[in-house]
């Protein structure tokens, strides 16, 4: 029969362990909750007494003051946690392998293998092992030899796969109410089962036909499945703004009219200086190097066309703004306005603007950058990941801003690469007196009102607009 659980471990307090098991905490008040990471800066960051939480998401906030202390708990006591337990979410990160057999693609599953390891070396009772990370198909089984191997008498394991749909910046609206829950299982008896236990939890909050129950094979396929094709969409739409802009056709005005067609949908059409965030690319490549051990070249040349689209994308602004810029912009500065990879999250993973400025640099511009939330620390170090310079030499040609009028001022062009809403709120005429003139403004997300910008004397280029 399904066991009820009572208390839930999650290994791994980031983006997606973090704010996934402070709702479930919060709306399963009679299960406790522990979220657990080897980080000590992050876990004492999840228990600071004025809610200084690691990760900046609206609506985190209200969630873990309501839970945390009542049966929601932050801690670095990772066997302990495993040990009380009666189900454990590995929610540890799986980022794309830098180096061996399939470097530049692959998941390195080091962290969920060592997650793994951890809870068969010190589990003494049964366990539900919930993999909640983004893997490549057949992970399940991999977790469950290897505890199988090492386990303890009278201790049972059952793997499910509960893949995370969750997107950064409306985390908190997307868990409360899903479009829906996955959960794979094996088909045995046992396995439906510790399904059931599962699907318990989340009717505390998600009504039954939003909760789907699968085979875990198919389940871990469907997270990679959707992201590569929500990606595509994008890289569609922006394939589509280079034709606009050549042509004279307006991306937004295409988006609109093909979205309306109800089979299509109007979501995710949004042309943009290229898709960013930890996941997107990370996911595709994966989805390529399975389709490639699988021996299905045509499948992973395929998907791998998504990423490139969005390499080249990125590439053709960058282009377009020392074209504008009368084919130089050495010396000239350029304020960019944004460097998370999108509105509401102070995430900068594969942000476009971190290619957008390194490409800046190399034409040995000045940049000025200024973002509401990423911390000036995060830019400095994502810039000198992929800056070919000393971060000395990088920090004389970049200057962090704490406004969009700073960083604006005396530049020759501002590029707003982040959707933030403040961008469309500040006053574009105290902006447009301090910069050179002619003033450029270079907009990556289809954000500004273009014709009002004009007016108050900017050349303006968007993406996916032609003259
Ligand atoms: P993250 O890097 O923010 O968090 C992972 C955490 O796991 C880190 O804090 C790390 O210290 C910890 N960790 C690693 N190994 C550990 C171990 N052995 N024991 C204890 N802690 C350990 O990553 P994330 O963004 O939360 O992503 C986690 C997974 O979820 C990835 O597989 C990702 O693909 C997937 N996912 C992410 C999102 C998203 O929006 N970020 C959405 C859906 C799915
Ligand atoms: C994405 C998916 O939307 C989630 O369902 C998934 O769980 C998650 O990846 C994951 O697996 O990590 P996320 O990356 O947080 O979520 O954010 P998105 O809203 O998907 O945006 C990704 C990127 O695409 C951003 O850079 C965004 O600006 C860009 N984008 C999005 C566009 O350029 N155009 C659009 O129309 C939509």
């Amino acid at each position: 029969a399904p066991v009820t659980v009572k208390k839930i471990c999650c290994i791994g307090a980031g983006y997606v362990g973090g704010p996934t098991c402070a709702v479930i905490a919060l709306k399963c008040p009679h299960i406790i909750v522990t979220i657990v990471d080897l980080n000590q800066t992050r876990i004492d960051a999840w228990n600071s007494p004025d809610f200084r939480l690691p990760i900046y998401e609206p609506g985190l906030d209200e969630v873990v003051r309501e839970a945390r202390g009542r049966n929601l708990f932050f801690s670095t006591d990772v066997d302990t946690a495993i040990q009380e337990a009666d189900l454990i979410f590995v929610s540890v990160n799986t980022p794309t392998k830098k180096s061996g057999v399939g470097a530049g693609f692959a998941a390195d599953l080091n962290y969920v293998e060592l997650a793994t390891r951890r809870i068969a070396a010190v589990a003494t009772t049964s366990k539900i092992v919930v993999e909640k990370s983004t893997v490549p198909c057949r992970t399940a089984e991999s977790m469950q030899i290897i505890l199988e191997a090492n386990s303890k008498p009278n201790c049972r394991f059952d793997i499910l796969s509960n893949p995370e749909f969750l997107a950064e910046g409306t985390a908190i609206g997307d868990l409360l109410a899903p479009d829906r829950v996955l959960i794979g299982s094996l088909q045995s008896a046992e396995g439906k089962d510790a399904c059931q236990s599962l699907v318990d939890i989340y009717s505390n909050w998600v009504p039954a036909d939003r909760i789907l129950t699968v085979g875990v094979w198919s389940s871990e396929l469907s997270k990679l499945a959707a992201n590569a094709m929500l990606a595509q969409r994008i890289s569609s739409i922006n394939a589509l703004s280079a034709i606009c802009e050549a042509t004279g056709a307006n991306i937004d005005e295409v988006a609109n009219a093909v979205g309306m067609d109800s089979r299509i949908g109007p979501k995710f059409l949004k042309a943009s200086v290229g898709f960013g965030g930890s996941c997107f690319q990370k996911d595709i490549l994966n989805l390529v190097y399975l389709s490639e051990s699988l021996h299905l070249p045509q499948v992973a040349a395929y998907w791998r066309q998504v990423v490139e689209m969005n390499e080249w994308q990125k590439k053709r602004f960058s282009k377009t703004v020392v074209d504008t810029l009368f084919n130089t912009i050495t010396g000239k500065r350029i304020a960019v306005l944004g460097f998370a990879f999108k509105a509401d999250t102070g995430d900068t993973r594969e942000s476009a603007s971190i290619s957008l400025i390194r490409d800046f640099l190399a034409e040995r511009a000045t940049v000025s950058v200024y973002d509401p939330q990423v911390e000036h620390e995060q830019i400095w170090a994502d810039l000198d990941d992929v800056v070919p310079k000393s971060l000395d030499e990088i920090q004389k040609q970049v200057t962090l801003c704490s406004s969009a009028f700073e960083a604006c001022e005396g530049a020759e062009a501002v590029v707003v690469a982040t959707e933030w809403k403040e961008f469309l709120e500040i006053d574009w005429e105290t902006i447009y007196k301090s910069m050179k003139k002619p003033a450029f403004v270079f907009d990556g997300r289809l954000l500004l009102d273009a014709s009002k910008l004009k007016q108050i004397g900017f050349k303006v280029v968007i993406i996916g607009r032609g003259e």
